[in-house]
């Protein structure tokens, strides 16, 4: 971590003063903007990697056609559909990151602002939406041909989940958690026995005027418990017995943070290196009244701060620190160096049909062991605006896939202010840069079945080896992003037992699994191995 920071301070020093719109020198490596696709045809509301490297990405049915075309024996038809009760166009894909490639897929039922997982065998599941698919429960099974494709159970959720958050949990279940007017949550798989329901006040207490504290921020704690932040309270929930085990002080500021106040959340890698501890770390958000100032024409500034909150502590307590631009709509992911990237998003306004304005294209990296001063590192931004039902997750190979942005009720091209956008981009953070290939590792082999505390050996080759000390094994669950929200999302520093020199410049890494289901839940993870800050390709590992 400390060499990450000094290698990429190396290039950044420029940023100690925060002003983000200064022109910066060509020299300094802010990472690079590609575009993959000028439009897939549909507009990447949610996505979802898998262990194959293909990401389902999927919008909303009830807009009116998409600009991607179903075979038509696929058409959908839908007394129910808002918009198209017969639509031959398909708005969900799958994108195959290794060939840059796509295909429809068909959703029959509406995915509008829903929320997913992967299970520990690998099959996505995706829970609720609106209208006719509030109630219905979505899996995806990845395949290497053409053959998968969703499959849906109408009626399998208790309550209706629209703007729900959903995590997975040591024994392999997910939890589902609130939705628009929705205090409480439930399980999936269902309980055979009694009620899949609980009630949970403190969605109803977090709530505004509005009805509004959606898509909560959903941390599982290596204690187990389950961290639930809502608008500015956040909780300890023992979710199975339905008990709040503590409440933690109110983010500092009083800025709400979740929907349409969105801000975004992670929880900081879990290392297992030193005695095990839990870090949130919220950012941007938009104060109390933002939709309604901005549906007045007046769009306020964004919140401007991040807060840390180190859960396990006796006493937490909300650290505050400022970015260098405010920011709301913005998703924050974990990158394989442990560090975080926030990305997307605007700085006035809010969440919501045609409330943002002034979109943040710049990217900026929070090194969160970094000198207290010079912790955030503005990247070099995009061209294209990146605002209502964008969405941003990390790549194996380290890039961030960006796509997305509709803040209209249909897909608007022409004669809006930031039209409907199909394209599909990348961002390459510095370390993928070629000017560091002699640092970077590249794994050779590795034990891909990883067992809970057990050791495991990972082979890889580097041109330049520099020291045991800046070499580490990171494991990285792949997010099911939405709405700012990168649920599921967390990384786990592994212990590393030793380094051998094998021949040449080939290593074997001797690395104890995860030490519990609670500090990693059961499933597929990408291992990356970091060495002097720069990560290799990460590698499929599969947690029993
Ligand atoms: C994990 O902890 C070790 C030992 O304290 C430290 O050197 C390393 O930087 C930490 N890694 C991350 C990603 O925080
Ligand atoms: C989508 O299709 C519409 C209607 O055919 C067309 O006007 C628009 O340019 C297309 N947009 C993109 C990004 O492909
Ligand atoms: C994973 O488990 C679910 C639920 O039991 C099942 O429907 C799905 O087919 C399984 N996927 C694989 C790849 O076996
Ligand atoms: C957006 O598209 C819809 C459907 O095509 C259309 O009815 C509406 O007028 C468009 N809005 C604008 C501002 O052009």
């Amino acid at each position: 971590m400390i060499t990450a920071f000094i290698l990429l301070s190396i290039f950044f020093t420029v940023f100690s003063a925060p002003d983000f719109s200064q022109t910066l020198p060509a020299t300094v490596n802010q990472g690079e903007w590609h575009l993959l696709h000028a439009s897939i045809g549909i507009s990447a509301m949610h996505m979802q990697l898998l262990w194959n490297n293909k990401v389902v990405i999927f919008d909303r049915t009830d807009f009116g056609p998409s600009n991607l075309s179903l075979p038509p024996h696929l058409c959908r038809h839908d007394p129910r559909d808002h918009a198209l009760q017969t639509d031959c166009t398909a708005h969900s894909l799958l994108y195959c990151v290794d060939t840059n490639t796509f295909r429809p897929l068909k959703v029959q039922t509406d995915t509008w602002c829903s929320s997913g997982s992967v299970l520990p065998n690998g099959t996505l599941t995706q829970t609720g939406g609106f209208n006719d698919g509030d109630h219905v429960l979505r899996m995806f099974t990845p395949c290497d041909d053409y053959s998968c494709d969703w499959v849906e159970f109408p009626g399998y959720l208790s309550q209706r989940r629209w703007y729900a958050s959903n995590q997975i949990l040591p024994d392999g279940r997910i939890i589902i958690v609130g939705g628009r007017r929705q205090f409480n949550y439930e399980f999936y798989p269902r309980s055979s026995r009694g009620s899949n329901l609980y009630t949970l006040d403190f969605l109803r207490e977090t709530r505004d005027a509005h009805e509004n504290n959606l898509y909560p921020f959903l941390h599982l704690l290596p204690d187990g418990n389950l961290f639930i932040f809502a608008n500015t309270r956040s909780i300890s929930l023992d979710y199975k017995r339905n008990r709040v085990v503590q409440e933690f002080p109110p983010i500092t500021g009083g800025e709400p943070r979740n929907y349409p106040s969105s801000g975004s959340s992670v929880m900081l890698p879990i290392n297992e290196t030193q005695a095990i501890e839990a870090e949130v770390l919220v950012c941007g958000g938009a104060p109390p009244g933002a939709v309604s100032q901005a549906l007045r024409g007046n769009f306020v500034s964004a919140s401007l701060t991040c807060g840390r909150l180190k859960v396990t502590d006796e006493n937490p307590n909300w650290v505050m620190e400022e970015m260098p631009v405010a920011r709301v709509m913005g998703d924050m992911l974990l990158l394989p160096t442990g560090d975080v990237i926030i990305i997307n998003g605007a700085r006035l306004g809010a969440a919501g049909w045609e409330y943002g304005r002034s979109p943040v294209t710049n990217p900026v990296i929070y090194l969160p062991f970094g000198d207290v001063n010079r912790r955030f590192l503005v990247m070099s931004g995009s061209i294209r605006p990146r605002m209502y039902h964008s969405s941003a997750v990390l790549l194996p190979d380290g890039r961030i896939l960006v796509g997305g942005s509709n803040p209209h009720v249909y897909y608007n091209f022409t004669n809006v202010l930031y039209p409907t956008d199909l394209s599909l981009e990348a961002y390459s953070p510095p370390y993928t840069s070629p000017a560091f290939s002699s640092l970077r590792p590249h794994i050779l082999s590795l034990d891909e079945n990883l067992l809970y505390g057990q050791s495991f050996s990972i082979v890889f080759n580097v041109c330049e080896y520099t020291n045991d000390r800046v070499l580490s094994a990171n494991i990285v669950a792949p997010s099911f992003t939405t709405h700012t929200v990168a649920m599921n999302q967390r990384m786990v520093v592994l212990r590393v037992e030793s380094v051998m020199q094998e021949v040449g410049n080939t290593y074997r890494l001797s690395v104890v699994g995860p030490s519990t289901p609670e500090i990693a839940p059961p499933g597929y993870y990408m291992l990356f191995v970091v060495h002097s800050g720069i990560p290799s390709h990460g590698s499929w590992v599969k947690i029993h």
